[in-house]
């Protein structure tokens, strides 16, 4: 197959992450006789330092004409504490979402058998969690109308839904229960939001299409706490904007490190691939950050251009890694390895994949 990847590295950290994925993605590149071509352009405090944009139109427009973007990190503690900013780097990601529809936003999280005592939570507890989580991207409060008086001493920002924005998320979340363990959970606030009862007829409605997936309902605050208590209840999320974005950071510290959550964020026409985790301004430039997080990231990236074997591929030399111990300190203080060792010893057990490809 024959695919153009966008590379957008991004800020402190994504440079360093990108460029594992990167040779992951070559490795597959030349084991399964794929072609890959690659182009990289700026995002985020990397663009604006060169002209002030955190999504340049050139930018943009490589993402257009490619099949795929690989997207690192963004965020520069420098313009963090600033609320007087009229430009951020994050606005650039939020742009590049709404410019590419990319609406729903794919956020796995699963616990590795091996690293199961890195949690913070007791392994009883978080044995067998596997769940994803269907964010809607493009709208809500994120986008909706924000509004300053003219004192600057009262703010607003509008939580707006359509029927059509809810419905074209939840079609993919219950196609994606039906391939799994059947159980779609709608997460709202419909005890006090009227956007959230919007999104309970709508999800109910759709839910007569799926009649092998059982659907149930949980207010966010209670899902929040159930995440902690029981997370191996869940299968499927269906959130939206804020609330994805909240549970799926208190999601990714069940597996022990948020060094290790992939995403992916797709719609009609485009999709877009990026570690879940921060740009991580301090581990910037001291080969300590995990790659594993970009890594899976690209494992999604072949699974949504139905490569099924080269997925298969990349996820088990990540797993070797991780049982071979060899990972980055954020997974054992002890380590030895930084960001390139774990990332070039992933790429060679692809390389080797062809050797345990019929084991199992
Ligand atoms: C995320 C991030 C972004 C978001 C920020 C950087 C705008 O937190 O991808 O979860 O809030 O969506
Ligand atoms: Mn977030």
């Amino acid at each position: 197959m024959k695919l153009k990847i966008a590379l957008l590295p991004g800020d402190g950290i994504g440079p360093e992450v990108i460029t594992q994925a990167v040779s992951c993605l070559q490795a597959v590149e030349d084991i399964f006789g794929h072609q890959f071509i690659f182009a990289e352009a700026p995002v985020g405090a990397t663009a604006m330092d060169n002209g002030g944009n955190p999504l340049p139109a050139d930018t943009l427009a490589l993402c257009k004409r490619s099949d795929a973007v690989l997207f690192g990190a963004i965020g520069d503690p420098k313009y963090d504490n600033d609320p007087a900013a009229k430009v951020r780097p994050e606005q650039g990601l939020l742009k590049l979402r709404k410019e590419l529809e990319l609406f729903s936003n794919i956020r796995p999280v699963q616990v590795f058998p091996t690293l199961i005592e890195n949690s913070p939570l007791r392994k009883e507890i978080i044995n067998g969690t596997d769940f994803v989580i269907f964010r809607e991207l493009t709208g809500g409060i994120y986008f909706g109308e924000k509004k300053r008086s003219e004192d600057g001493r009262t703010a607003s920002d509008l939580c707006i839904y359509s029927e059509e924005e809810i419905s074209r998320i939840a079609h993919l979340a219950f196609k994606a229960a039906k391939g799994r363990r059947k159980k779609l959970t709608l997460v709202d606030k419909a005890n006090v939001l009227e956007s959230s009862r919007l999104w309970r007829s709508v999800v109910t409605k759709i839910a007569e299409s799926y009649p092998e997936v059982t659907l149930n309902y949980l207010f966010v605050d209670n899902a929040a706490m159930q995440l902690i208590l029981n997370p191996s209840q869940f299968d499927v999320i269906l959130t939206e904007n804020m609330f994805g974005d909240i549970l799926s950071d208190e999601g990714s510290v069940i597996g022990g490190s948020i060094g290790l959550l992939p995403s992916a964020s797709v719609g009609e026409k485009y999709a877009m691939f990026e570690p879940i985790h921060g740009s991580f301004p301090e581990g910037a430039g001291k080969n300590i950050a995990n790659p594993i997080a970009a890594i899976l990231s690209v494992a999604m990236l072949l699974d949504h251009f139905g490569l099924k074997e080269e997925t298969n591929a990349v996820i088990k030399a990540v797993n070797r890694s991780l049982k071979d111990g060899i990972v980055t300190p954020d997974l054992n203080a002890k380590s030895k390895y930084g960001t390139d060792d774990v990332g070039h010893f992933i790429a060679s057990q692809i390389t080797d994949a062809e050797d345990y490809r019929g084991l199992n």
